[in-house]
């Protein structure tokens, strides 16, 4: 099996960067946290639940409240300091999703809130998470939509496809939209110990004060985006911000502002 082992620093490197974990926390999570309430409903009665991936702590803040007995995990210090700051009660612990610091069925469900695509080896996290479930536990995960569907990816994507330099690659990696695709998410889930229950696309946006805001939530919120433009030389940099910018003008206008609709993918499915 791939070891993945570029995209594994690019990860690491990228959630303990000070500009790329804020600019997480202050602009791309406006987005993902439109999943928050569609998360929780899906997490059954109160019970022992794992926040993986936990970031910033927004779900597991949101599921403690829900009543909830929560711990967020995460292999960021950086992004559990943001987490301890925004929610001090909160129960937090440093631990890489491909090696939990948990015993057997500890837990009634476990939540991975745009997490697992940043995971190198998906296997090994998925009997991970599989082990620390009760048996007919709860998973519930969301993941960004692929550009098939998502009006936000095509415009990216695009843009560095016309615009970037060719020699800019990213490292190998597995697909970053799989999860969002019903039946790769039933044939990695099925073949990790879990039947899918359901999965359902959720409206999740950005409301951009101006049509450059796009590229720039890419560029300083997310280690992949960041890593494919700041790569870029400068007049390729330019020239894909200016095209992702004129996208944003002609297609996600919205009043005197623009809408940015990038949709995402809830999985609910049951550990056998
Ligand atoms: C996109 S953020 C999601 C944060 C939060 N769950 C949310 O919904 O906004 C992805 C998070 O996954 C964490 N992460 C990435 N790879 C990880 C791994 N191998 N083990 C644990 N956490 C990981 C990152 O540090 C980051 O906080």
């Amino acid at each position: 099996m791939a070891t993945y082992e570029g995209f594994a620093e690019l990860e690491t490197k990228g959630w303990s960067d000070d500009t790329i974990s804020s600019g997480y926390v202050n602009m791309f999570a406006e987005a993902s946290d439109m999943a928050i309430p569609h998360i929780v409903s899906n997490v059954g009665g109160a019970g022992k639940v794992l926040d993986l991936c936990c970031g910033q702590g927004n779900v597991t803040e949101a599921l403690a409240k829900a009543g909830h007995a929560v711990i967020g995990a995460d292999f960021s210090a950086k992004m559990l300091s943001h987490a301890r700051d925004k929610f001090p009660d909160g129960e937090f612990v440093e631990a890489d999703a491909q090696n939990l610091p948990f015993g057997d069925a500890e837990f009634d469900a476990v939540v991975c809130s745009f997490g697992l695509m940043h995971v190198p080896d998906q296997p090994k996290a998925l009997s991970e998470i599989r082990r620390v479930l009760k048996p007919k536990g709860q998973f519930i995960m969301t993941s960004w939509c692929g550009p098939d569907v998502s009006p936000v990816f095509q415009v990216f994507y695009s843009s560095v496809q016309e615009h970037g330099d060719p020699s800019v690659t990213m490292p190998d990696s597995p697909n970053f939209h799989q999860f969002a695709n019903e039946e790769m998410a039933k044939s990695i889930l099925s073949g990790a110990g879990f039947e899918v229950q359901k999965q359902e696309q959720l409206d999740c946006s950005w409301v951009l004060e101006e049509p450059e805001d796009l590229a720039e939530i890419f560029q300083n919120g997310a280690p992949r985006g960041g890593y494919l433009l700041s790569q870029q030389p400068e007049a390729n940099n330019a020239a894909i911000k200016a095209a992702v910018a004129e996208k944003v003008r002609s297609r996600f206008s919205d009043g005197d502002k623009w809408r940015a609709p990038i949709p995402a993918s809830l999985v609910v499915a049951q550990a056998n």
